[in-house]
């Protein structure tokens, strides 16, 4: 298959002269074929934005080359804009209109035909379950409704490359499912979809390959299945009243248990496979031991896990600038 997006040893930096802070991108590479997904994950300021923001011509790399469609983004940015949408991390509708209005007249700034505007805007409103909504304030919106409004916006001129920029930060478990399932139907459809997040389990559902930024560049590759093999599926993990309590635990199961348990201050964990069998033989050691944890709960792997089982390290959580906290 071919790529429809790549990026070669892009750099950028936002540091003054004689600022010692590291560049945001520090020879990021990617690729995403055509018709497919491709996540980036990292954790807040990793510089998934900053990505986005570059392949999408908004901003200019201090070095390295992109290409979308074969197009370079810097040389040419105009004819990139033609075939993409971009629906950013921060809602870019107009609450004062309605949800109508506001994809109406996206789609007069688009220079659509007005008969096209009108069956588009009904179609996608139609298709993201906003139809009973459409002639309300966007004001009286909930964060999912907005959120579903703000991609419509980005399907006006069925884009051949869609650019989703967190596409479900802060959104509640059934609107984060309701988006997911839009997503899957515009890659149906045949749209490729580069999209950031926060979250293994998004990239997980979404994409056919994931890219994990990390010190400005892509520390990891591959498909949702590899990551998740080198992290593990699962942990049970423990809490326990003090570390030592962790400490005398540990042990116990690891000689039980094929796999290695990791002690974290107080907390213990076991990767399982989840399965009712796996976790109450945990359980059943840790019983036998005498030893009672405060608190236990089976836990999917984080970002934290991802990024400690791939780089060696947690994510470092640079400060995120004061507009996106507030996204
Ligand atoms: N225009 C700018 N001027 C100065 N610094 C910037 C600018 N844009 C981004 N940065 C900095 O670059 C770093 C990466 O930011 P970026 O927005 O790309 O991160 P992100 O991965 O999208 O994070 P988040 O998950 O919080 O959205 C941050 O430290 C940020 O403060
Ligand atoms: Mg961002």
């Amino acid at each position: 298959m071919a790529a429809i997006v790549t990026a070669e040893g892009l750099h950028k930096s936002f540091a003054r002269r004689g600022s010692t802070s590291p560049p945001v991108l520090d020879g990021l590479d990617l690729e995403l074929e055509e018709g497919a997904v491709l996540a980036l994950l990292g954790p807040n300021g990793a510089g998934k934005t900053t990505t986005v923001r570059i392949l999408s011509t908004l901003l200019r790399p201090d070095a390295g080359r992109a290409t979308v469609a074969g197009f370079d983004v810097v040389r040419d940015a105009r004819r990139v804009r033609e075939i993409i949408s971009l629906t950013g991390q921060q809602v870019a509708v107009d609450g004062k209109q309605t949800g109508a209005e506001n994809l109406t007249m996206m789609g007069h700034l688009a220079h659509l035909p007005r008969r096209v505007v009108r069956d588009r805007v009904a179609e996608l409103l139609t298709a993201f379950d906003l139809a009973d909504a459409a002639s309300r304030r966007v004001d009286t919106y909930s964060g999912g409704m907005r959120r579903r409004l703000d991609l419509a916006a980005g399907l006006l001129t069925r884009p051949r490359i869609m650019f989703l920029d967190e596409p479900t930060t802060g959104l509640d478990p059934r609107s984060r499912q309701a988006l997911w399932d839009v997503v899957r139907a515009v890659v149906d459809e045949g749209t490729s979809v580069f999209l950031t997040t926060q979250y293994l389990e998004e990239a997980d559902r979404l994409a056919q390959r994931v890219a994990l930024v990390d010190g400005g560049r892509v520390a990891a590759e591959g498909t949702p299945a590899q990551l998740k093999r080198q992290v593990g599926e699962a942990g049970v993990e423990l809490t326990f009243v003090s570390p030592a309590d962790a400490g005398r635990v540990a042990p116990v199961l690891t000689a039980a248990t094929v796999t290695a348990a990791t002690v974290d201050g107080a907390r213990v964990r076991v990767p399982t496979d989840g399965s009712v069998a796996h976790v109450r033989s945990v359980l059943s050691v840790v019983e036998a031991t005498g030893v009672v944890p405060e608190h236990w709960e089976v836990r999917a792997p984080t970002l934290d896990d991802v990024f400690l089982a791939l780089t060696g390290h947690v994510g470092q959580d640079r400060p995120a600038r004061s507009a996106e906290v507030a996204a």
